[in-house]
């Protein structure tokens, strides 16, 4: 059975892992930096044993590793965000996945959340959610 697990920055960086029949095949796009990571990642990776102790090796420190993190949480089934819906922010029809991009880029409060996808600037009811959101990936 044919399984695929992904993570990704909008119109950026992306990662995917394909696993069928016990074999793993990585595909990626992105940034230079970013391609870096995945071939250190493409080294290690051959099972979900090697997936767990690269995991502790990743520290929140940028985009890549956030990106990287999640895709080695969702293989693991380990990927729980507090906020699972699709749209998070309703008035501005923002997408939850956008929130989480904002924040990979270096969203680190509300208002910069709100410029750089529009969430939580019309009734603000969606801001405890891009809060915890932020407490989930900073
Ligand atoms: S639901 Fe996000 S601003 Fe209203």
């Amino acid at each position: 059975m044919k399984k695929d697990f992904v993570a990704e920055i909008v119109c950026r960086d992306k990662i995917q892992i394909t696993e069928e029949n016990a074999e793993l095949k990585i595909f990626a796009r992105g940034s230079l930096s970013f391609l870096k990571e995945v071939e250190k990642l493409r080294k290690k990776l051959s099972d979900r044993d090697s997936a767990r102790e690269y995991l502790k090796t990743l520290v929140n420190k940028d985009s890549n590793s956030l990106l990287l993190k999640e895709l080695l949480q969702k293989y693991l089934g380990e990927w729980q965000p507090s906020y699972t819906e699709k749209e998070l922010c309703h008035c501005r029809a923002v997408d939850t996945d956008l929130v989480i991009d904002s924040i990979y880029l270096g969203a680190n409060d509300i208002e910069k959340i709100g410029k750089m996808c529009s969430a939580g600037t019309s009734c603000g009811t969606c801001q405890p959610d891009s809060l915890n959101l932020l407490q989930d990936f900073s």
